[in-house]
């Protein structure tokens, strides 16, 4: 058992293989956060708090004699409201009697093996039997019967500690939530960095690094999806830690609305993290015994740096999070005729490219936007779910069969969660969408949002995807959502509970992905909100991968595949080589290049392969041969950063290595070719030190010591964005 409670001296400590975790329920009943950090062996950590008698800094009813004893100085592991905690809170409230407060103390614990679930919410999973044990933390608050419980999932093999919680109406009045955060991690002492990845349509996840102040600094979105403008992740780092060395912990949210994660240095330097459901426009009404429960966080923590922090969590989004039976299986190579025809097709020109693709060894054809209702431009069509066979000269059986016919799969795009406003299904129900009485309101790329928070939406889009995916034979879905919320009024809820509004879509959303995920086990779903808008924990619940960015230029996607690294595993990022001049940006991008920056993910092609030269033709059926020995490294191996890719100038580099070490595959992308050059110098890492190994460049056998601390010189690379992939292969001595 990972869990140690000692009902005695009211002692809770979580173990997991490098770390503790410790809380202590004290005989006021304030549940104190001692420590996160390495493993501690049995230390009873009580001795360690700072007490101080702070100037304005309150007494809790009834210990006015001790004053080093203040809930606005105390660690604690998840806050009251309005009774002398100053720092950014948990809750924020209306009780009956329309006060503010709430004082929770302790009430009980139970400690159980096995993984506590979320009801209605993506939640990580145990797996196999082992793996995680539970420990429920009861609070109260005496007056009001507001009740907290706090979950904990310690998953001791992977170093990760879940968090949630359940706030429940256990009194006789209406209580309402205008803030109910997931969960609180005050770190008691260290001055400590905020990492966190913002950025912007077609340039998600960048890091940005910077010192915490005695300030709080928020992350947040209030786009009603986690947004590509700020992720749910952050990182609070220790000033000097690198990629190989030093603490670093990460906080991420299994939540894929509007989100908040605030950080604050107190007073006395402590440093408080709260993470949760975005409060800005939300409330939520319990009635008596009704619960809300707040979705989960996974803390992880490493002294070894940001590498292995990262490598914690791609593990345990690949085994705890992902639950589609893909996340283990080989991922088709496809070929996806977005950036090729946007939505300007038809079968013919559908099969043209699918003919070429399937000769040089593509697996799968996607049919992206643009096959049904009226559907020419973005300004038409969605949620019109009808196959426009008139534009495709063909039925949509009679596509797949020629696709078949070829050899490969067959995959299709959806955006299920939109409304054009030409629609019968608009017409019909203008009530379905996110609108408020007497207000036109606001579109995106000319859609309206459905209202996922009304059953019968859902229900509604479950019947026809379901229709859609049973009489047609489809082994792959992306799933896309192409504009951010406003408006957020739902017809189906009275004026005083608006506050729900955007809450209950994300929960109906759940529903629906759950529902169809789970009737088609064997379809390969992928997300997508205009590339990664949406690139979090809670939908790879669902979706064990997400199309990364729209951007496909190969310099860019870099940046971006080296930010999402950070938090998200490999196996989880689409990735496609698209035509040059690229798209997005007109720069133009050797082929070779533009693969060996796409094998870093869910590999596969976005554009006319006809209009390729012969030679070009001959090298992608040989990137195709290479990736499908790849994958597996991708999938299931070791990711090592070795540069800074968002700063780096002249060159970018990364490795991945195989679980059993057993081999590695090195890509090195030159920026800015220089004259007289430097040398490009690389030090692999995470090699078997003793073992030896092959390289392909120069073709020597060195030790894995030798090649992580002596490392490998590149001959000179000159030209526009020229790349290099080494593979290493561990051989026998002679
Ligand atoms: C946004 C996606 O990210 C693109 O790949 C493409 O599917 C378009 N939507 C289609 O509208």
């Amino acid at each position: 058992m990972s869990i140690h409670a000692n009902p005695q001296t009211g002692l809770f400590t979580l173990e997991t293989a490098h770390t503790a975790y410790q809380l202590w329920a004290d005989g006021q009943g304030v549940v104190h956060h001692l420590y996160y950090g390495p493993a501690v062996g049995a230390a009873d950590l009580r001795g360690t708090e700072y007490c101080s008698d702070c100037g304005f800094s309150p007494q809790p009813a009834g210990m006015d004699t001790q004053r080093t004893y203040s809930l606005d100085t105390l660690c604690q592991e998840y806050t009251g409201s309005g009774v002398g905690d100053y720092r950014i809170g948990c809750l924020r409230l209306a009780g009956p009697d329309g006060s503010r407060l709430a004082d929770l103390r302790f009430a009980g614990f139970e400690v159980c093996p096995g993984k506590y679930s979320l009801p209605g919410l993506p939640a990580a999973f145990a797996g196999e039997e082992g793996q995680c044990d539970t420990l429920r933390i009861r609070l109260r608050d005496a007056v009001s019967g507001l009740e907290v419980t706090l979950l904990y999932g310690v998953f001791a093999e992977a170093d990760v500690i879940t968090r949630a919680a359940v706030i429940t109406n256990g009194g006789s009045g209406a209580i309402r939530l205008d803030k109910a955060a997931s969960a609180c991690l005050d770190i008691p002492f260290g001055a400590w960095e905020l990492i966190h990845f913002h950025g912007r349509h077609c340039m998600e996840r960048l890091p940005e690094r910077g010192p915490l102040f005695g300030a709080v600094q928020t992350i947040r979105s209030a786009r009603g999806a986690s947004s590509h403008q700020h992720n749910p992740f952050v990182i609070l780092a220790q000033p000097h830690a690198t990629e190989t060395a030093g603490e670093c912990l990460g906080a991420m949210l299994v939540w894929s609305g509007s989100f908040k994660i605030e950080c604050e240095v107190s007073q006395m330097r402590s440093t408080r993290l709260v993470a949760g459901i975005s409060d800005d426009d939300f409330s939520w009404t319990l009635e008596p015994g009704a619960s809300f429960t707040a979705p989960e966080v996974l803390f992880s923590y490493s002294n070894e740096g940001l590498g292995q922090l990262s490598r914690q969590y791609h593990r345990f989004v690949q085994r705890h999070i992902i639950r589609s039976v893909w996340r283990d299986r080989h991922r088709p190579i496809l070929i996806n005729n977005w950036e090729a025809t946007e939505m300007d097709f038809d079968a013919e020109k559908i099969l043209g490219i699918a003919r070429q693709a399937a000769e040089l060894g593509v697996e799968m054809f996607v049919l992206d936007d643009g096959w049904f209702g009226s559907r020419s431009d973005d300004r038409s069509g969605l949620g019109d779910w009808e196959v426009n066979e008139a534009k495709l000269g063909c039925t949509l059986d009679e596509l797949i069969a020629d696709v078949h016919a070829l050899g490969m799969r067959f995959g299709l795009w959806v955006e299920p969660e939109m409304v054009s406003p030409d629609t019968p299904l608009y017409a019909a129900h203008p009530d379905w969408v996110l609108a408020a009485p007497g207000r036109a309101p606001a579109t995106g790329r000319s859609q309206l949002v459905l209202d996922l928070g009304r059953p019968e939406v859902v229900d509604y889009l479950y019947h026809i995807f379901h229709r859609l995916l049973a009489e047609h034979d489809i082994a792959y879905v992306k799933w896309d959502m192409n504009r951010n919320m406003t408006d957020v009024y739902s017809h189906a809820l009275p004026p005083e509970r608006q506050g729900e509004a955007a809450c209950r879509y994300m929960l109906g959303l759940y529903e629906l992905l759950g529902r169809l995920t789970g009737d088609f086990p064997e379809v390969l779903f992928e997300g997508c909100s205009g590339g990664g808008g949406r690139f979090d924990a809670g939908m790879l619940y669902y979706f064990p991968q997400i199309w990364c960015s729209d951007d496909t230029d190969a310099v860019h996607r870099i940046k971006i595949q080296y930010g999402t690294s950070f938090g998200y595993p490999p196996a989880a990022m689409g990735s496609h080589v698209s035509a040059c001049p690229n798209g997005q940006t007109g720069r133009t991008v050797p082929l070779a290049t533009r693969a060996v920056v796409a094998m870093a993910g869910m590999f596969g092609y976005e554009l006319d392969l006809r209009a390729l030269s012969a030679e070009e033709k001959e090298a992608v059926r040989g990137q195709i041969a290479l990736y499908k020995q790849l994958q597996p490294l991708v999938l299931d191996g070791r990711l090592d950063r070795l540069t800074d890719a968002a700063a780096d100038r002249c060159f970018t580099a990364w490795q991945f290595t195989a679980a059993d070490g057993s081999r590695a595959a090195v890509s090195v992308v030159a920026l800015d070719p220089q004259a007289n050059p430097w040398p490009i110098h690389i030090r692999l890492r995470g090699l078997e030190a003793g073992a030896l190994y092959r390289d392909s460049l120069t073709g020597g056998v060195w030790t894995g010591a030798a090649l992580c601390h002596a490392g490998l010189t590149l001959p000179i690379l000159r030209g526009d964005y020229p790349a290099v992939q080494i593979m290493i292969e561990r051989t026998e001595p002679l």
